[in-house]
């Protein structure tokens, strides 16, 4: 299918997580932001969380140093969170739900049930010039409440399709979740929004998401992650990216 590029996102957190579990400074996500830009990413993911159990405030400054790639910085929406992205002034700032004892980022932002706590929010990271993004399920309310809080970006939830994909005999609900994710970027489109998507993409699952024609990023972590302990991280990307690019 023709189409315009999409753009490939690499979330760097968990070099940050191996470096952690025995606390000195390797393996750097420097490092890792460095070969990503090396190989053509489109731009540098890192969700600074509350706990800091993967990137540091450190890191920020660090990564926004090494390279000239965008920075999108998944945060919570809170006060704290809101002082550091004004602080950095990151490319972009993905606002995401965060409960502490979460393995990862398991649900969306009820962006239409916080509308009050979130409008002031989008409002200073937009004054900043920073583009902001909200991670939502993909959900017409969710988008309807995108429009009302004014968000130029959404980045749509794409862990029930990865789940779905996981399940034996799971086609028919994978055939489902992709429709939601096709309907839900045709009407962000439609309305001026920029849809994204990301969360638990595989080589296996990436390129039935990479088709959907509205999409214009994909932020991609874990999965590529894991790939470069196999393969390295600069073969790891540029396999997706092939990917990507063979379904458009
Ligand atoms: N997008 C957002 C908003 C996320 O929170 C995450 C996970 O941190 C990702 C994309 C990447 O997900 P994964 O690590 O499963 O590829």
């Amino acid at each position: 299918m023709a189409g315009t590029k999409l753009r490939l996102g690499v979330n760097i957190d968990h070099v940050a997580t191996i470096r952690n579990a025995r606390g000195g400074l390797h393996p750097d996500p420097v490092r890792a932001a460095e070969i990503v830009a090396a190989v053509g990413g489109d731009g540098i993911t890192a969700h600074l969380r509350e706990d800091r159990r993967h990137i540091r405030d450190e890191d920020l400054a660090r990564i926004q140093a090494a390279t000239n790639l965008p920075l999108n910085l998944e945060m919570a929406a809170t006060d704290e969170m809101v002082e550091i992205a004004l602080r950095h002034r990151p490319h972009a700032a993905c606002i995401v739900p965060e409960r502490r004892e979460e393995r990862t980022t398991e649900g969306g932002l009820d962006a239409a049930g916080q509308h009050n706590r979130l409008a002031p929010i989008v409002a200073r990271l937009a004054d900043a010039g920073i583009r902001v993004s909200l991670f939502i399920a993909p959900e017409a309310r969710q988008i309807e409440a995108a429009m009302q809080l004014g968000a130029p970006v959404v980045e749509l939830h794409t862990g029930e399709y990865a789940h779905a994909c996981q399940e034996p005999g799971g086609g028919e609900a994978v055939a489902v979740e992709l429709k939601r994710i096709a309907d839900m970027a045709a009407l962000a489109a439609k309305n001026g929004i920029e849809p994204h998507a990301g969360h638990g993409l595989t080589y296996d699952n990436v390129q039935p998401i990479a088709a959907i024609p509205q999409l214009a990023e994909l932020n991609i972590g874990h999965y590529l992650i894991g790939e470069a302990i196999f393969t390295g991280l600069d073969a790891a990307v540029r396999r997706m990216r092939e990917l990507m690019d063979e379904a458009r």
